[in-house]
């Protein structure tokens, strides 16, 4: 059966991750969580000083930027990929709060893009690939063979957000905190120079505001089926 890309947008915390993650796993594709690039450059800003307040030092991350290596490496256990920055496993730190009301700054930067941009077009090479992010079908692979753009209403994506972030111990963030992150982040995410979330004109629309995973996934995979079989 012959490989393919499949890109998969839309806004923050609809769970195209986790729909994204099955689908690769039931496909046998790569899996590659673009935001999670994104979000480790900012953790190292963080980490570097590079905020001043809450004010990302642009021309401080221009000096920095080379020193910055983000790979993915399986987790054996769980069959996943995870985020490593400059050797150490991220994957967990970089879903914090404090990185999530950081990251639209970083990831609206015109260098910072086109240096993710070429490690994930690199990742990409060899096809049989699931990225999933906000410019993946219109800037990284426009020739991908099936673009899925996702949306959900904003409460339902602050509900799974905040139910994630008390899963994983948080009992600090309120819902209302959630919510205001995300609606800000899908202001910048849409509003900002730099590839700016829109739907790519040939991706398919999927609201799944009213879903379960189990539908998205069969719902995805009929698209797939249909695409690799013709
Ligand atoms: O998908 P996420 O919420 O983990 O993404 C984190 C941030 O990175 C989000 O605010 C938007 C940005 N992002 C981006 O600009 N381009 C991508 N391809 C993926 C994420």
């Amino acid at each position: 059966m012959r490989k393919i890309v499949i890109a998969i947008d839309g806004f923050s915390s609809n769970g195209k991750s986790t729909m994204a993650k099955s689908l690769a796993k039931e496909i046998g594709y790569i899996y590659i969580d673009s935001g999670a690039m994104y979000r480790a450059v900012t953790l190292y800003c963080i980490q570097h000083d590079l905020f001043d307040g809450d004010k990302l030092n642009e021309s401080a991350l221009h000096n920095e930027i080379q020193n910055i290596k983000i790979e993915f490496h399986l987790n054996k256990d769980t069959g996943m990929p995870e985020t490593y920055l400059n050797g150490v496993n991220v994957e967990s730190v970089i879903r914090s709060m404090e990185v999530s009301s950081k990251v639209s700054q970083v990831s609206a930067v015109a260098f910072v893009r086109r240096a993710m941009v070429a490690l994930q077009q690199e990742m990409g090479k060899a096809k049989g690939i699931v990225m999933d992010g906000r410019d993946i079908g219109t800037v990284v692979f426009p020739e991908a063979e099936l673009k899925v753009f996702v949306t959900a209403d904003a409460e339902i994506r602050a509900q799974r957000r905040f139910d994630e972030l008390r899963s994983k111990g948080d009992a600090k963030t309120t819902f209302d905190e959630v919510l205001e992150n995300l609606k800000s982040r899908d202001y910048m995410d849409q509003t900002r120079e730099e590839s700016p979330l829109v739907k790519a004109d040939d991706a398919i629309l999927l609201d799944n505001s009213y879903m379960t995973i189990d539908e998205q996934m069969q719902w995805l995979l009929n698209k797939f089926k249909q695409i690799t079989t013709n």
